[in-house]
């Protein structure tokens, strides 16, 4: 079908397989850390009511985000709480989670991060590890929009992880994702992005080992190659096992896309499902969470995971505009489209877009509410959709216990640290006050 004899919508709503599996239309819940689970790491009923809402808006596939393989990686994490995967417990708590997005005939897939790597906040006085010890900086200047940090952050710099770690931390994600088949998830993504465990292995930038784990492209690719393999032998070909990764550093000493995309084409010969392009990490926020639609495409990155992998199929990350989207997987540069902050927004986007109701989309306005909550770690909420996060109380369901209850004096200092005159002022006193002790 090409893009002058098929609409948008026709391409949009276009069926589409991955491994096994096929999936109704193009557009893909892109995983996020706003499903409130308990504080112990079962799904709550506001997890449960996020998820169908999104179901019943229309979207083809959902990942869930905010879930953790590893009883360490749930011990270092920036957000809390996170889903687990780490022992048997958490099977029939996720069963019914999934049993419930199944009735709207909508598969469900877990993203899993093994370790949160060098974005882990240290935990039982252990350091965080990573490829190599290459510590994290946020500079103000490469934040969000919306998203101030006075004088940026730099995290604690991570221990190199030992090969007798790395086969631990490949075992105990081989058992989480028998779990997370067991509880009847349709498939599993694996996190290699934004300065996490894996990602950190990827980028020459961030892995400068002379163990067969660093230097070349195959060396890299390594710790993944490995999962993906021992994963593959346990649920064989057929069910979709995935990989997000990062696709450019967008830093002057960072790799570009050709440099992701080859160490992506040695991991997908294991038999990766798919591939979620994830633009940009933590170091170049403003490139990861941009307000501009289709800014992936004008970087290139799809283009050169395609011209590397002539057949997996690869999602989209932050195209919103339908048009854009259709054409690139007409163009065959993408095959799903995942979206995160627009189905904050508004649920029903991929129905409102289908149905010929676009004039009736509520549009995200990329202010970063969304994002500033999670690092504060409250309950995520919308400024376009206050019945975000609620979903279940709305539908009747007693607030969630998992729900922390903000003060008056909280909710300010989001609304405070999303001004940018506020946060200018501090930047700069900060600023300062590093220049004045480095002097
Ligand atoms: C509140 C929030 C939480 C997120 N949590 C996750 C997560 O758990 N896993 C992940 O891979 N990405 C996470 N993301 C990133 C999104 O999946 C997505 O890549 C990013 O928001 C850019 O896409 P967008 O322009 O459609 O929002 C999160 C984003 C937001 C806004």
């Amino acid at each position: 079908m090409s893009a002058e004899t098929a609409t948008a919508t026709e391409i949009l709503s276009t069926p589409w397989r991955i491994n096994g599996l096929t999936i109704k239309n193009r557009y893909v819940l892109s995983p996020m850390a706003v499903l409130q689970p308990t504080e112990d790491g079962h799904p709550s009923d506001q997890t449960i009511a996020f998820l169908t809402t999104r179901a019943r808006g229309g979207a083809g596939l959902l990942i869930i985000g905010g879930a953790v393989a590893t009883e360490r990686g749930n011990e270092e994490a920036p957000f809390r709480p996170l889903m687990r995967f780490d022992t048997d417990e958490f099977i029939p708590g996720l069963r019914r989670m999934v049993d419930a997005v199944h009735e709207y005939s909508v598969p469900i897939f877990a993203q899993m991060f093994p370790s949160f790597g060098a974005m882990g906040v240290p935990d039982k006085g252990r350091p965080t590890r990573a490829a190599s010890p290459k510590p994290v900086r946020m500079a103000a200047p490469r934040l969000p929009y919306g998203f101030y940090i006075p004088g940026g952050r730099t995290n604690p710099t991570p221990d190199e992880i030992t090969k007798e770690e790395i086969s631990e931390v490949q075992e105990q994600t081989v058992a989480a994702v028998s779990r997370a088949r067991a509880a009847g998830f349709d498939g599993v993504e694996l996190g290699a992005h934004m300065r996490y465990l894996y990602s950190s292995f990827l980028s020459p930038r961030t892995n400068w080992r002379t163990d067969e784990y660093g230097g070349s492209a195959e060396n890299r690719a390594r710790i993944l190659t490995d999962t993906v393999r021992a994963i593959r032998s346990e649920v064989g070909p057929d069910y979709p096992v995935g990989l997000r990764m990062s696709t450019n550093d967008h830093l002057p000493d960072g790799q570009g896309p050709e440099g992701f995309a080859e160490v992506a084409a040695v991991i997908e010969k294991e038999g990766l499902g798919y591939i979620a392009l994830s633009d940009a990490n933590y170091e170049s926020m403003d490139d990861n969470v941009t307000s501009q639609s289709g800014a992936i495409l004008d970087h290139g990155e799809p283009q050169a995971f395609r011209a590397a992998m002539p057949t997996v199929p690869l999602l989209l990350s932050s195209t919103y505009d339908p048009q854009q989207c259709a054409d690139a997987i007409d163009a065959g540069f993408a095959d799903g489209i995942m979206l995160a902050r627009q189905m904050l927004a508004d649920p029903e986007f991929p129905n409102k877009v289908l149905q010929g109701r676009q004039d009736e989309i509520v549009w995200c306005d990329h202010h970063n509410t969304c994002l500033r909550r999670l690092i504060f770690n409250v309950p995520v909420r919308c400024r376009k959709n206050p019945a975000m996060g609620r979903e279940s109380v709305l539908a009747g369901a007693k607030e969630p216990i998992s729900v922390k209850l903000q003060s008056r004096a909280q909710n300010l200092l989001i609304a405070a640290t999303g001004s940018p005159f506020l946060m200018g002022i501090a930047d700069k006193l900060v600023t300062a006050g590093q220049k004045a002790s480095k002097n």
